[in-house]
C-alpha cells in the first residue's frame, strides 16, 4: 500500500487526475471503477477541465460505479446515476452507453442485479483502475462494517452511522434510502489497481484503521492491505492520526525517484 500525503484536497485530486490521464495514454479503452460522495467531486472537476482543454479523452472508456441506492429511480436527483451525470458524465466526451451503475429498475428483482453487474464487469475485461472513497466507519462502496471480506455485488442495509453521515445530502422531507446495491469487497479486490482518496479531518480515524489497523470486517477498507496495487492519496487532515507518517513520506519520495529512473509502473506495495 502506497500512502501519499498532500497539503490539501486540490493536490490529492490533481495527483489522482494525473494517474487516470496517464493510464488513458497507455490504455485509451481502460475500464474504470468510479465512486460517488463529496471526495471525488474535486477529481471529476479536474478531469472535466483537462478534457475541455483536449489533454485527455474519455471516448474509449467503460465505467462501472461502485454503488447505487435501492428504492429510488435512476432519474431521481438523489440517485447516484444523477450524481455521476451531473458531476462528470454530462461534461466529458464519455459514451454514456458504456457508463454503468448497479441500478435496480422498477420491477427488477434486486437479488438479480448483483450477479448481472458482475457478469457485465467480467465481459468488459475487468476493472483496470478502481477509484474509492472511504466512509467515516471504514466502509468502501456501501460495504458496511461486518460485510464479508469476499462479498460480491449485492443489496446492503446501511448502518445508522452511514445514514447519519449522508443525511447532510438530503433536504428535510426528502426520503433517504436505507438500502443500496454495492459492489462487494471481493469485486473491488478484483480490480487490477486501486486508488483511494480521503480528505478532511473527519476521515482521519478511518484512514488510520485502514492503513495501520488489523485486517477486519469491522473496517472493510482494511482489506486493501491484501491488494498488490493500492495507492492511498490523502490530505494533511486525513493523515493526522497516522503513526508512521514519516515513513510513508520517505517511501513516497523513494518511489518517485525509482519511477523516474525505471518507469511508471514501479510501486512499493
Ligand atoms: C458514501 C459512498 C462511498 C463514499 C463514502 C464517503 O456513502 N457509498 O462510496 O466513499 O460514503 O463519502 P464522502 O466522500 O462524501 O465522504
Amino acid at each position: 500500500m502506497e500512502v501519499v500525503i498532500f497539503r490539501d484536497e486540490e493536490q490529492v485530486a490533481e495527483r489522482a487526475a494525473d494517474l487516470l490521464v496517464r493510464m488513458l495514454s497507455v490504455k485509451p479503452r481502460a475500464v474504470f471503477g468510479l465512486a460517488t460522495g463529496s471526495t471525488p467531486i474535486v477529481l471529476y472537476r479536474q478531469l472535466i477541465e483537462r478534457n475541455r482543454k483536449g489533454e485527455v479523452s474519455f471516448s474509449g472508456v467503460t465505467s462501472f460505479n461502485l454503488d447505487e441506492y435501492l428504492g429510488i429511480a435512476p432519474g431521481d436527483p438523489q440517485s447516484y446515476r444523477s450524481f455521476m451525470d451531473r458531476e462528470f458524465f454530462d461534461h466529458v466526451d464519455i459514451d454514456k452507453a458504456r457508463t454503468h451503475l448497479p441500478s435496480c429498475e422498477p420491477g427488477d428483482n434486486p437479488q438479480l442485479v448483483g450477479p448481472r453487474y458482475e457478469a457485465m464487469i467480467r465481459k468488459a475485461g475487468g476493472i483496470d483502475l478502481q477509484i474509492l472513497g472511504i466512509g467515516q466507519n471504514g466502509h468502501i462502496g456501501f460495504n458496511e462494517p461486518s460485510s464479508s471480506l469476499v462479498s460480491r455485488t449485492r443489496v446492503k442495509t446501511l448502518t445508522p452511522r452511514t445514514m447519519q453521515d449522508n443525511s447532510r445530502l438530503f433536504d428535510p422531507g426528502e426520503i433517504q434510502p436505507r438500502l443500496a446495491i454495492t459492489m462487494g469487497i471481493g469485486t473491488i479486490m478484483d480490480a487490477r489497481s486501486i486508488l483511494l482518496l480521503a480528505t478532511g479531518e473527519r476521515k482521519a480515524g478511518a484512514v488510520a484503521a485502514m492503513v495501520e489497523g488489523a485486517v477486519s470486517a469491522m473496517c472493510p477498507a482494511s482489506i486493501l492491505q491484501m491488494h498488490e496495487r493500492v495507492t492511498v492519496l490523502i490530505d494533511e487532515p486525513a493523515a493526522s492520526k497516522l503513526k508512521n507518517r514519516e515513513y510513508y513520506e520517505r517511501a513516497a519520495r523513494e518511489n518517485r525517484a525509482l519511477k523516474e529512473r525505471f518507469g511508471e509502473f514501479y510501486a512499493d506495495g
